[in-house]
């Protein structure tokens, strides 16, 4: 499965790139508010840490708006991916750019009929949001299994990009339903390293080694 992660922050995406364990960064314009810098300058700033798909989200609610906000995104970089809202006007965006061989993630799904659209529309990544999904009453990760089925059904190559992860468990389960990614906020991705069992491992082999007095 591969890790991304949902922030606009460069300082938290270059420490956890520095892990090699990541894959792809999404941003979202709250994302971009909460950054507080110019979105095009940090899109391309992030570009420049991150060699994965960096999703750039459109604004425009109507498709002509949504072609020319893209192209201008585009150009940041190759592995800029246009991020679309569910919508009929994204889904045509989707339809058009993915022709051309653009990167297109179609955000804001919560139903697995939207998934559906969104794979014959051509997207590279479906982002269903389980954290808003759970919020609202809803299982969230029924929602990801169910288009794991579909999109094996019919062989699409859209991929699963588990959106609105709120904590360890939520990639745990998307793991075991075969997703195929994760976008996470950075403390989501640390906690994954966490253990209390590895700390104290750590601490009590550090306290015998220390009685051997030796060193390496
Ligand atoms: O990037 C979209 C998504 O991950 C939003 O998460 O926590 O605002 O529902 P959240």
């Amino acid at each position: 499965m591969k890790f991304f992660v949902d922030t606009a922050d460069t300082a938290e995406i270059t420490e956890l790139a520095a892990t090699g364990l990541l894959d792809g960064v999404t941003t979202n314009p709250s994302l971009v508010h909460k950054a507080g810098r110019d979105f095009k300058e940090v899109v391309a700033e992030i570009c420049h840490i991150v060699h994965g798909p960096v999703s750039a989200e459109v604004i425009a609610l109507d498709h002509e708006g949504m072609m020319r906000e893209a192209e201008v995104l585009r150009k940041i970089a190759d592995h800029v991916c246009i991020k679309v809202p569910l919508t009929i006007d994204g889904l045509k965006t989707c339809k058009k750019l993915s022709a051309d061989g653009t990167m297109v993630n179609v955000t804001l799904c919560f139903s697995a009929n939207q998934a559906l659209l969104a794979a014959k529309a051509g997207a590279t990544f479906i982002s269903p949001f389980v954290g808003r999904h759970d919020d609202n009453g809803f299982d969230g990760m029924s929602l990801i299994e169910d288009i794991r089925l579909i999109y094996d059904n019919y062989a699409f190559h859209t991929e699963i990009l588990v959106a609105s992860i709120r904590h360890p468990i939520h990639v745990l389960q998307s793991a075991k339903i075969g997703a195929d990614v994760a976008t996470m906020p950075p403390s989501v991705i640390k906690g994954l390293f966490k253990h209390v069992l590895t700390d104290k491992g750590i601490e009590g082999f550090l306290a015998d080694w220390e009685k051997t007095g030796q060193s390496i």
